[in-house]
């Protein structure tokens, strides 16, 4: 067995004067699954989500409603973790970057920077997005005709005295990391717009901010706020106490870092391709393993917008749930997401296609298929793979093709390396390809016509074993993604199985499903109407 591996994964902290929605979820859920299946193949994971709740733009809304910031941040910090909490997610923290803990580390951090010399104050003018709370040069300015290319309001020429982080310091060791650790960022097409980036040469960053209050003070100036974006960077690193050695935190945490993965959206890549690393540096913590940016969720081919009506809000992810169950919408999440470098299209139409095709018709129907006739011929008893009463040369069943033992220890390792890798859809694959290889076992031994004839009970017996057996393993890959139904599996099979365990590859062995247990027969995916949950509806 393999040692218990320390594995971190986080997703960006969210805004919390934003609503939640498919992208949130998304993020979130493709961590979840990446945490959930590493936890059940031993390893020791932490995955961590939160909030992002000082800058402008929250001052203002807590205006707007005529109460203070800390109680907006309150209020909508409670509404993520009670959507997130809806969706199955297993993250072990939730940080908050108003809690103290973080606010108290951030300043050490900015402390050992303006120690080291990394921060200065200088003066500023740029273009700034205020929406997004971000400064684009002249030429990136002009280049999206000096529009915020998230809400299209017009940039505006700002001017600021500020702190500043030398980023301009790290070119070339940046460079340098870029060149030595080529899956440092991930897809590839990500990667290359940065270096292309790195190659316009990079200019210092403003880390402080005196147009409003509602933020981290500078440690040594109260003048002064820290930057939203710096503030938030650092909850990597605060949510494991890096800045408090003697904490309690730390002495728990510590060993996480560096990050396995960060996931973010490819909107955020800059920061924490470029910035973050650059911080690392200058504070002397390692960097993380890899920052993967996946694509967008557009809908019904167009990019989401309320005026249009087809924004994924949470009301219109409620009616999936409804209709299809979390299961179902984790799975699509997964397997159809823009976890590569182009963006997905969410549709109602193809949501209820890859539905009934992958999770009705191939997952659901060969388990209620094998479960069936284990009841029906077997009367609920698993019989062995060798040991019925007329056991012959001919038992085990191992039709060209169908090695068993071998199919599944392939599958299971192949879907282990893509996990490993964060190829969510190609890990759901296989396992998706175990049970249709399972179906076609059937259809090519054709047990129903066996069970016809009381000399073939051994070849029976076993091609039942084997298609159960199968399923079962295909099932442990699976759980990840769709947890509930695979444990409504195990229980037919009368298998108690705790993932929190760690004994994925244990499980996986072949063999593992004992003869002589009860089965019952499963209905997992139940057919629904098309168009329940459309988008119009
Ligand atoms: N607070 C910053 C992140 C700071 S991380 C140190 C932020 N917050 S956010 O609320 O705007 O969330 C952005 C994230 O939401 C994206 O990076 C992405 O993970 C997710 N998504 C938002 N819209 C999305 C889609 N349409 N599709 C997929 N995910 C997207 O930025």
């Amino acid at each position: 067995m393999a040692q218990a591996q320390q594995q971190y994964i986080t997703t960006p902290i969210y805004y919390v004067n934003d609503r939640p929605h498919i992208g949130h979820v998304y993020t979130t859920t493709v961590c979840d699954v990446y945490a959930r299946f590493m936890r059940f193949a031993g390893n020791d994971v932490f995955f961590l989500t939160g909030t992002d709740e000082h800058g402008l733009k929250v001052e203002k809304s807590a205006q707007a409603r005529g109460i203070s910031p800390q109680q907006l941040a309150d209020e909508n910090a409670a509404e993520f973790q009670r959507v997130l909490s809806m969706f199955s997610l297993t993250n072990n923290d939730f940080i908050r970057t108003t809690n103290p803990n973080h606010e108290r580390q951030v300043q050490l951090f900015v402390q050992r920077l303006l120690d080291s010399g990394d921060i200065y104050l200088g003066q500023f003018e740029g273009w700034y997005d205020e929406g997004q709370e971000e400064y684009y040069t002249e030429t990136k300015a002009k280049e999206l005709d000096y529009k915020s290319p998230i809400s299209k309001k017009p940039l505006v020429r700002a001017k600021e005295q500020n702190y500043y982080f030398r980023l301009s310091a790290y070119q070339s060791r940046l460079e340098e990391l870029f060149a030595q650790r080529p899956e440092f960022v991930r897809p590839e097409a990500r990667r290359n717009e940065i270096l292309g980036r790195l190659r316009e040469g990079l200019q210092d960053v403003p880390l402080s901010r005196t147009n409003f209050t509602w933020g981290i003070q500078m440690p040594n100036d109260p003048q002064h706020v820290i930057y939203v974006w710096i503030d938030a960077l650092f909850n990597y690193i605060t949510a494991l106490g890096l800045a408090e050695p003697e904490s309690e935190t730390y002495q728990q945490r510590s060993k996480y870092w560096p990050a396995t993965y960060h996931v973010i959206g490819k909107e955020i890549l800059w920061f924490h391709a470029v910035v973050w690393p650059a911080m690392l540096m200058a504070l002397g913590i390692e960097l993380p393993r890899c920052v993967y940016a996946h694509s967008f969720w557009i809908s019904e081919g167009q990019k989401m917008s309320k005026t249009l009506g087809n924004f994924i809000d949470l009301e219109a992810i409620q009616r999936y749930l409804s209709v299809y169950g979390l299961d179902a919408w984790r799975y699509y999440m997964i397997t159809q997401g823009p976890l590569g470098a182009q963006d997905a299209n969410f549709a109602a139409g193809h949501f209820h296609e890859i539905y009934t095709a992958h999770l009705v018709n191939t997952v659901g129907n060969s388990a209620s298929r094998v479960t069936q006739m284990i009841v029906k011929y077997f009367d609920g008893i698993l019989p062995g793979e060798t040991d019925a009463a007329s056991a012959s040369d001919t038992s085990p069943v191992m039709l060209d093709g169908f090695h068993w033992p071998t199919i599944c220890r392939e599958t299971v390792e192949r879907c282990t390396k893509h996990i490993t890798r964060l190829e969510l859809a190609e890990a759901a694959a296989e396992g998706l390809a175990l049970i249709r290889k399972v179906d076609a076992f059937i259809n090519a031994t054709e047990p129903f016509k066996l069970a016809k004839d009381q000399t073939k009970r051994d070849q029976l017996a076993a091609i039942l074993y084997q298609s159960a057996e199968a399923i079962r393993i295909a099932s442990l890959l699976l759980w990840p993604i769709v947890p509930d139904k695979m444990t409504a599996l195990w229980q037919a099979l009368s298998l108690s199985i705790d993932p929190a365990r760690g004994e994925l590859h244990q499980l996986a062995q072949w063999g593992g499903l004992p003869p002589g247990s009860q089965v019952q027969k499963v209905a997992l995916f139940p057919r629904v109407e098309p168009a329940a949950a459309s988008t119009a509806g």
